[in-house]
């Protein structure tokens, strides 16, 4: 069974009860509409702690486009019945107000004293074409992990810079280890996305692109090409066979290394990372070329 707090402050005190017995806490920050992407990281919480712990909050400080906030899907009562079933001892959600009690302005923007720096891995890609967004997600990330104290906490691979600006955040402070999950695909190898419910059948075969293109520029990788500009290109040429994507970046990075700017000349480690519209909705993937797969 699953405990579900639509309060803050319940959840809080129910924690720190919970803390006070000694059990380790694994903790899935989501924002709710979940899929097999999210129970995954929820199920393994469940396996490396006495607790999984999982919070649904549409976050309004990380979406720059008050559309896209308002379309956001809000299904907390089939979400902590799927939780159920992934092995979440305990789901909780809120409001603005009860996680920034004290640090929002008029206008609901947090004050500028209270802001939670990003750091490099905000820079670039998302970071430039979402202004915000990583100072949004760093607000919340950093008010999540004070509110349930966790040992562990799960992110996934899907979103890349997200998982980086994260691992940043908790060096920063000095925890919780943060751990990131492999990107859990459907069978077409299209990455899971709460965004995918608003995709037609069509789209959907169309959207598996991205992972082909992907795939593509891991076959030139696997080959022994190393030119970051040969194997963008490679990457490239996949995606525009399909016509009604609408590209925002196809870029490579050096994981080691962030940069805003695109590297050039010849990689030791590379990650891609791709972000397009289909039919009004925007999908990012990403695939780790050097690691093993
Ligand atoms: P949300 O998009 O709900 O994602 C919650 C977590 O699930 C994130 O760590 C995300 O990377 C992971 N996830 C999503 N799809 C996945 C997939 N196909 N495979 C593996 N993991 C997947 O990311 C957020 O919420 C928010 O920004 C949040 C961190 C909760 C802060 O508001």
């Amino acid at each position: 069974m699953t405990l579900a707090f639509e309060s803050v402050a319940e959840a809080r005190a129910w924690l720190y009860e919970q803390r006070a017995c000694g059990l380790r806490i694994g903790f899935v920050p989501t924002m709710g509409a979940l899929h097999e992407g999210h129970l995954d990281l929820v199920r393994r919480a469940a396996r490396e702690n006495d607790l999984a712990i999982v919070s649904v909050f549409v976050n309004p400080l990380q979406f720059n486009d008050p559309k896209d906030y308002a379309a956001y899907p809000r299904t907390f009562a089939e979400d902590v019945r799927l939780l159920a079933t992934a092995g979440c001892a305990m789901a909780f959600t809120g409001t603005l107000a009860q996680f920034f009690p004290h640090e929002l302005d008029a206008a609901g923007k947090l004050n500028a004293a209270h802001q939670v720096p990003p750091g490099a891995a905000a820079l670039g890609l998302e970071g430039a074409m979402r202004p915000g967004h990583f100072e949004g997600v760093a607000a919340i990330v950093d008010r999540l992990f004070e509110t349930v104290l966790p040992d562990t906490a799960y992110f996934g691979a899907k979103d890349y810079q997200q998982a980086q600006v994260v691992l940043g955040l908790a060096r920063r402070r000095g925890g919780p280890r943060v751990v990131v999950c492999p990107t859990v695909r459907e069978a077409s190898g299209l990455a899971l996305s709460s965004r995918n419910a608003r995709l037609s059948v069509e789209d959907r075969q169309r959207a598996a692109q991205i992972y082909q293109a992907l795939r593509a520029g891991q076959a030139a990788w696997d080959a022994g090409v190393r030119d970051a500009d040969a194997l963008r290109s490679s990457v490239l040429l996949v995606l525009q066979r399909t016509p009604e994507f609408r590209i925002e970046y196809v870029a490579v990075r050096d994981p080691s290394r962030w940069t805003a700017e695109e590297p050039h000349g010849a990689m030791q480690q590379a990650v891609c990372l791709v972000a397009l519209w289909l039919s009004g909705v925007r999908l990012i993937d990403n695939l780790r070329w050097d690691a093993p797969a």
